[in-house]
């Protein structure tokens, strides 16, 4: 059994006031997110890329296991790699993999088989979970939790990109066993997401679609 150490938690009280403020104007700025589809190819500092991942990196994981990795691609050649793969595997899936009903809720969206996108954009960052720990030695540790961590970790990447100023695509080519060829990353290691950063382009357009009301969304209990 490890030993079990505390630390003071470091916690900054504020004033009823600014905690309003801040919750208003957080949601206003998460609210002015949208998915986008059309990059622009203006190049964007790794840095920035390695702060917002490492704000994902602070997200809460099962027993702590920090069960992910995300493999961040600037390189041309392993994107286009990553954009032929992607389309083949769109290609079937647009073609007939698709039941009728995923491709009909598609619709508004407007997506295709086509991505240049992932050649596009200046980053593109593959987001693996670790389905179970390799230790010395090859030895196998269970991991807890494993896609809620991770889903939880890209939601933060997905708000620090934004944050920083970034435009995004979730994108989840269906399936993406062909990342970790590519990104050489183990068999252990499950692709979840391919997140799309960068600027969107002068003339990006989205979907014309809505969210859903707070009635819709929240059951009080009080
Ligand atoms: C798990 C997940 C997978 C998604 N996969 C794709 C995808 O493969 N291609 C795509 O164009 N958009 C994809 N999206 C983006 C959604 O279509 C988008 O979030 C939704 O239409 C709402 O639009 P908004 O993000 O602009 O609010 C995905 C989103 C999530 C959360």
């Amino acid at each position: 059994m490890k030993h079990n150490r505390q630390v003071p938690l470091s916690f900054r009280e504020l004033p009823t006031d600014e905690m309003n403020e801040r919750a208003l104007e957080f949601r206003e700025l998460m609210t002015r997110r949208r998915t986008v589809r059309d990059f622009s190819d203006r190049p964007v500092p790794r840095a920035l890329i390695e702060q917002c991942v490492m704000t994902a990196a602070t997200a809460p994981s099962g027993a702590n296991q920090q069960p992910w990795t995300f493999v961040c691609i600037a390189d041309p050649a392993t994107k286009h790699e990553i954009r032929l793969a992607a389309e083949e595997e769109e290609r079937t899936f647009y073609a007939g993999r698709a039941s009728t009903e995923w491709l009909e809720a598609l619709a508004p969206i407007g997506t295709d088989a086509n991505k240049p996108f992932l050649e596009t954009a200046p980053w593109l960052i593959a987001i693996f979970a670790q389905r179970y720990g390799v230790g010395p030695g090859g030895k196998r540790t269970k991991h807890y939790y494993v896609p809620e961590s991770v889903g939880i970790a890209t939601g933060l990447l997905i708000a620090s990109l934004h944050n920083a100023g970034l435009a995004t695509l979730t994108h989840t080519p269906s399936p993406m066993g062909f990342l970790n060829a590519i990104c050489g990353r183990p068999e252990s290691e499950k692709a979840l997401i391919l997140l799309v950063a960068g600027y969107p382009a002068e003339d990006a357009q989205v979907p014309d679609i809505a969210r859903k009301r707070a009635d819709e969304v929240i059951v009080w209990r009080e």
